[in-house]
């Protein structure tokens, strides 16, 4: 038995590709925690608990690689989007599962500070959390906590932590069709946004950073999500809730604000846009904008955003890309060559790895803003890159 299984290993280490070479200073840990909290209206089961994953800077060197995804959600998705069986068993990562935490205090790191703002993801609907693997450590390499929120029941699977890879929730089977209709898109973005704000109080994030006295920084959060995830930021900025003031800055990714659509009637809905006051970044696809402002003949929920805005902000789209190219499925088609074997169009041309360096770049320039570095850096930075074009700007 023992050759046997060896040449097992070494074959899997001979195919083993990495999803993502983090760019920052720091190595990356992550940990996870199940909260309870029960969401009302929620079209998802059980709709009782979320699991939150935070990924940190961390001192330790990985010495090991670890798959990328669990294989119940692997076989989910090879089968809904057509890629070759198996072949996302081949992707891994070197992300640390509760690696030591940084104690540099000269530095900044201490019991709930940290130089470098939290920042709280939530993804587009129908996606867990770890489909955004990428961009969150590659964030959490430059020295960002980085919570990333799971509503467990509507990602097709999610693996539930310490269950010794026994406990899982399923969900939607096939996130292309989720939400299956127009009323239960409000509800997930509602979700997401009461998600979000329960997650950032009391006794949630903040109760758990105290508890370990870890260095993540508990006044200065920023906010980003992918599709409905990036309609949440704006919403849980414009809420009253006194967490709604600890997010300085925030960011779409390809998202419709569907906030301001009239569900009875598509058209832009008479709720007030508020003035955020605060720096946001619009990303945006080209099968989104296609070149076209925001506005009447764009998205017009970005333009009917943006009147209302007194702050800096800038819309950026990214030539080459469709909506799923702000996850790690373009690099799942990319680093796996599967691009010949789909029957689809997934994603447009712009290369996986192309398309998530540049992103990933434009956010730290995004958020180095926090830190007191100004926001110049994101104009030069779409100014540097080809394929950027910049759609919408205002400054305060
Ligand atoms: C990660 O690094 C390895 C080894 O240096 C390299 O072969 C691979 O292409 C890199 N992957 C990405 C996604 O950049
Ligand atoms: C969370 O809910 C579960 C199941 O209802 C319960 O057993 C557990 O005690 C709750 N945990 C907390 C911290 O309230
Ligand atoms: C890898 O690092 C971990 C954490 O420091 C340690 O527990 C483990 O023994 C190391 N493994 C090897 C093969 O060095
Ligand atoms: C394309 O692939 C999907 C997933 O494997 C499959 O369900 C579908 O039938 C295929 N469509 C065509 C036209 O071959
Ligand atoms: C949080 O980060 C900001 C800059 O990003 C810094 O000004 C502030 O002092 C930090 N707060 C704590 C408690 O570490
Ligand atoms: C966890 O699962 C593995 C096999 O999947 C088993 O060998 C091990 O005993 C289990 N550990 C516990 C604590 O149940
Ligand atoms: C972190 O600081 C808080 C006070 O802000 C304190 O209650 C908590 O015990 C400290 N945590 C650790 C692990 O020292
Ligand atoms: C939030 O506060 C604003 C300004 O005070 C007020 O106009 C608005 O109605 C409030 N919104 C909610 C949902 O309470
Ligand atoms: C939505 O549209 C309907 C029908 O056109 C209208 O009666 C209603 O006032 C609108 N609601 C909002 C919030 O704009
Ligand atoms: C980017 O795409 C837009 C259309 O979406 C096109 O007008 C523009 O020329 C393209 N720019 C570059 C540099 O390819």
């Amino acid at each position: 038995m023992r050759p046997f299984a060896l040449a097992l290993a070494f074959a899997s280490i001979a195919h083993a590709i990495s999803l993502w070479n983090t760019t920052g200073p720091y190595h990356v840990g992550y940990t996870q925690h199940v909260f309870n909290h029960t969401t009302p209206n929620d079209p998802t089961e059980p709709g009782t608990f979320m699991l939150l994953t935070i990924y940190y800077p961390t001192p330790q060197i990985p010495n090991a690689t670890f798959p990328y995804l669990d294989s119940i959600s692997a076989g989910i998705f090879e089968a809904t989007i057509g890629l070759t069986p198996g072949v996302l068993s081949k992707l891994t990562t070197r992300l640390q599962f509760q690696a030591p935490l940084l104690s540099d205090t000269s530095k900044g790191f201490g019991n709930s500070t940290s130089p470098y703002p939290t920042l709280i993801f939530t993804p587009g609907a129908g996606l867990p959390a770890s489909s955004y693997t990428a961009y969150l450590s590659e964030l959490a390499s430059y020295g960002h906590a980085v919570v990333a929120i799971d509503h467990p029941g509507e990602a097709p699977y999610l693996p539930l932590p310490y269950t010794n890879g026994t406990g899982g929730v399923y969900g939607y089977p096939d996130f292309t069709a989720f939400p299956p209709t127009e009323e239960m898109t409000f509800q997930v973005l509602d979700y997401r946004v009461s998600d979000i704000l329960a997650a950032m109080s009391d006794p949630f994030f903040p109760a758990l950073v105290r508890q370990y006295g870890a260095p993540f920084n508990l006044t200065h959060f920023g906010v980003f999500g992918h599709s409905i995830g990036g309609a949440a930021a704006e919403v849980v900025m414009s809420s009253n809730s006194s967490a709604a003031a600890l997010f300085k800055v925030g960011c779409n990714l390809d998202g419709t604000m569907f906030q301001f659509v009239n569900e009875s009637s598509g058209e832009v809905t008479s709720t007030p846009a508020r003035d955020l006051k605060r720096p946001f970044l619009g990303v945006a696809s080209e099968q989104h904008f296609d070149g076209v402002a925001p506005g009447e003949d764009g998205d017009y929920t970005w333009g009917y955003f943006n009147k209302a805005q007194s702050g800096w902000l800038r819309d950026v789209q990214m030539n080459g890309t469709t909506h799923l190219h702000f996850s790690d499925i373009p690099l799942w088609i990319d680093l796996l060559d599967q691009r010949k074997v789909l029957n689809r169009t997934w994603v447009g041309p712009a290369d996986g790895v192309r398309v998530t360096h540049m992103v990933s770049a434009l956010l730290r320039e995004f958020l180095g803003s926090v830190e007191g570095k100004g926001l110049e850096g994101v104009d030069e930075w779409v100014d540097k890159t080809p394929e950027f074009v910049l759609l919408a700007q205002k400054n305060p």
